[in-house]
Parts: structure tokens; sequence; C-alpha cells
């Protein structure tokens, strides 16, 4: 029989609030109600997707406990014993911490510190455990995200729908294509977020990205939605908190795309 692969994804864009967090929190738990296992690996001192599945007091109390994802990274320890259940099946988590804050400095005096966090991964990618792994990225370009980067198979780039939404988008596509001197990491599309139809904005971010030839863009564009952050404001995800919202209906279809 055949193993099962694991499909690595990250999200990143150095342009903060662009959607990373919200749209990999939302897509693992679509996944993972098609039935895929999935993990998902908070890779910024934020906590944002942590935040995203377990309240302020669980998530400090887990980021004091010493199995938080710096430790892992920093102990060069097998990801797989930091992982924990979420409340929901399928779907199991890698909390952050505030002590990411010092990675950067960590990895400076790490020999290949590139790889660091893809050796940490490399038993689970290599056991088929799970369907899905998503990593969370920070808004920042330095060595922490480039081990992201080495670390997934694919990205996806979450783009707001917004003037600033495509400020340095250029420079993020060129970042991108340089990780793949390090490592075989391929785009794998640039999602749309907050749409605002009311606005030109949509319209706008659409042709700018038209112009790039080679940039796959999903047809899913999630659109701005204030259950969004009702459901983070309750650690649940979207769906969860209102399965008829618009922006649950568009992460679905996104894990349909994906899938
Ligand atoms: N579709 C949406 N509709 C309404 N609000 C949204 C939507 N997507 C994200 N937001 C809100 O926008 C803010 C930024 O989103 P998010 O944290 O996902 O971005 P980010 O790229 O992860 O940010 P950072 O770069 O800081 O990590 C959050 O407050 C979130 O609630
Ligand atoms: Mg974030």
């Amino acid at each position: 029989m055949k193993k099962k692969s694991t499909e690595i994804i990250c999200f990143t864009n150095n342009k903060g609030g662009s959607g990373k967090s919200t749209v990999c929190a939302n897509l693992g738990y679509e996944l993972s109600l098609l039935g895929k296992k999935v993990l998902l690996i908070d890779g910024d001192m934020q906590m944002n997707l942590t935040l995203s599945y377990f309240n302020e007091d669980d998530v400090l109390k887990m980021a004091s406990g010493g199995k938080s994802l710096y430790e892992a990274v920093v102990g060069k320890r097998d990801l797989r014993d930091f992982a924990v259940p979420t409340p929901y099946e399928n779907l199991y988590l890698v909390p952050s911490s505030s002590l990411l804050s010092q990675i950067e400095f960590q990895l400076f005096t790490m020999m290949q510190r590139e790889f660091v966090l893809k050796k940490c991964l490399a038993s689970l990618k290599e056991s088929g455990e799970y369907d899905y792994i998503l990593i969370d990225a920070p808004p920042t370009l330095g060595n922490w995200v480039i081990n992201i980067l080495c670390a997934s198979d694919h990205v996806i780039m979450p783009v707001e729908a917004s003037p600033w939404g495509l400020f340095g988008l250029a420079n993020m596509f060129d970042f991108l294509e340089s990780i793949k001197e390090l490592n075989a990491t391929e785009l794998l599309g640039v999602l749309i977020t907050k749409v605002d139809e009311r606005k030109n904005y949509y319209r706008q971010t659409k042709e700018v990205l038209s112009e790039y030839e080679d940039i796959p863009v999903f047809e899913t564009v999630i659109h701005v939605d204030s259950a969004v952050e009702w459901a983070e404001d309750n650690s649940v995800p979207v769906s969860v908190y209102k399965k008829s919202t618009r922006s649950a209906k568009e992460f679905k279809q996104l894990a349909s795309e994906i899938v």
C-alpha cells in the first residue's frame, strides 16, 4: 500500500494584518471537516493561531509549560511531541509563546540555520501521519520565516484588498523566488482577503495581480465579514460560530479548492 503523503503549507506575507492567521486557522478546520488529519503550527509570537482555538488562560498556560514551538526548535526536537489536540476531531496544534521573539537570535548560532524547523518536522512528514501541516508565519522576512518556508512544500500568500495590501508585493514575490535556491517551495497561490464590494480595491488588486504572469491566484476570495472577529473573540472557527455566514462558506470553498 502506498504511504500517505503530508503536504506542508505555510502562510506568509510580510505585510501585517493581511489575514494569514485567520486563513490558516479556518482552512485547517475546514480541511479537518473533510476528513483530513491536520496539524496547525503557530509560528508567530503574537500567538494568534493558538488564540483561534484556545482562550487566553489556556494559551498562557501552554506557553509557560515548556512545550511550545520555541522549545522544540531550539532543542531541535521532534514536533510530534509538541502537538496538542484542539477541541475538534482530526485537528491538532503546536502552540506558540512570546519566547519566539528570541528565535532569530537563537538561530544565528545554529548549524544549517535555514533548515532547523524542517528537521523538527522530518519524522512527521516521513510518517505521513497528517494529511496537512499548516504553518502560520509572522509578518517578517528574517531567518525564522526562511525556516518556515524551507520546511514547507507550498506557500499561500494572503493579500488584503486594500491600497496598502499591494505595497511590497513585488518584493515578496522576489523573496519567495530566492527561497527556491534553498528548497523546492512552490507558491500555491495568492489569496485575496478582506474584500469589500463597496470599494474599488478588489478590482484594483485583481488587476495588479493579473500583471504577474507566473503568479497563481485562488478563485476563492474571502470577503470582509464581522463574523471573523466574533469567532476569533470566542476562540472558535468561523463556521462553528456561524455556519451560514459568508466567510465560513468561503473558507469551505477554499478547502475544496486546495484538496
Ligand atoms: N475576512 C475578514 N473579515 C473581517 N475581518 C478580518 C477578516 N480577515 C481578517 N480579519 C481581521 O483582520 C485582522 C488581521 O487578520 P490576521 O490576524 O488574520 O492577519 P495576519 O496577516 O495574520 O496579521 P499579522 O501579520 O499581524 O500576523 C484581525 O483582527 C482579523 O480579525
Ligand atoms: Mg498573524
